[in-house]
């Protein structure tokens, strides 16, 4: 089995605890998969559903499954989160997002649509994952906003705990920073002295970032900053992240071309 493989199928047994662990309350876990239907009692009895679950490749295919089972369950609200500029920023990614909210809104169901701006961890992860390279770039021009995430998840407890709202205001971080300066945080609270260079990006999805599109300076909701991400992070000994990038196995030694040109504690990023 690959690595990346075992890895996911690991963390899927950490989350989902023991086997024989009752759900709480009427909450319950499970996967299904986009390629076939999800049954209706899958959801029965919900009276709202919060979709957070993302798969990048199947993103409509996935909430559009979700949609029918909760019409046929007569499930009265269902929330989805989304991400701040999904209709102007055309990364693959985020077109997808924006058709998702697309089908929401027609599906009949009533519906709350919360977008956020980038989550902490994802914008650390920029950084964290180029800690195999000789040095550590930025995106020219581009400005994150990042936000912390279980602020966004009290946002969406309230969003489900009132009645379906449409497309509710944006949700940002406290600041809004350049790339440059965020590598900089990251290799700062890791202890590492590393110059940053800005890497100049090509192409429409590059210029909308640069634009600004990805940023909601004026609902700036959030008030956990960056720093603050990062200590806390720090505090609880290390990584901690929850994405891909921050999950990745750190390097047994840095390479000869890192040590020459990251100088720090010699812990991973
Ligand atoms: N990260 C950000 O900066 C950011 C910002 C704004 C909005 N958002 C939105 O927030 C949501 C969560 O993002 P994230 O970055 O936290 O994602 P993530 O870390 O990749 O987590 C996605 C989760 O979805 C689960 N999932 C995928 N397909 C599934 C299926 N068929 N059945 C059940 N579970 C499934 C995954 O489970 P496995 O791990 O088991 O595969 C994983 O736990 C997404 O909608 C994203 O667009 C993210």
């Amino acid at each position: 089995m690959r690595r990346t493989q075992r890895a996911r199928r690991a963390r899927r047994a950490r989350r989902a605890g023991p086997a024989s662990a009752p759900p709480r309350g009427n909450a319950g876990r499970g996967r299904w998969r986009p390629s076939s239907r999800l049954p209706a009692r899958a959801v029965s009895g919900a009276r709202a559903i919060v979709h957070c679950a993302t798969d990048p490749r199947r993103e409509v295919k996935v909430l559009s499954r979700l949609v029918e089972a909760a019409r046929e369950a007569g499930v009265h609200h269902l929330v989805y989160l989304s991400i701040v500029g999904v209709d102007r920023i055309p990364f693959p990614y985020y077109k997808a997002k924006f058709a998702a909210e697309r089908l929401l809104e027609r599906s009949g169901v009533p519906w709350t649509i919360q977008r956020a701006t980038q989550f902490h961890d994802l914008v650390a992860s920029l950084t964290t994952a180029q800690r195999r390279l000789p040095g550590v770039v930025a995106p020219a021009g581009f400005r994150f906003q990042p936000v912390e995430v279980t602020e966004v998840a009290h946002r969406l407890a309230a969003a489900v705990r009132g009645e379906a709202a449409g497309r509710v205001p944006d949700m940002g971080g406290p600041r809004v920073h350049t790339a440059h300066e965020l590598a900089e945080l990251t290799l700062r609270s890791a202890g590492r002295t590393c110059r940053v260079r800005d890497l100049p990006l090509p192409g429409r999805t590059a210029r909308a970032f640069r634009q600004g599109h990805n940023l909601a300076p004026d609902l700036a909701t959030g008030t956990v900053t960056f720093a603050e991400f990062l200590a806390a992070r720090e505090a609880r000994g290390g990584r901690g992240g929850s994405t891909q990038a921050d999950r990745a196995p750190a390097p047994s030694r840095p390479s000869k071309v890192a040590r020459a040109s990251c100088k720090g504690t010699g812990d991973p990023l």
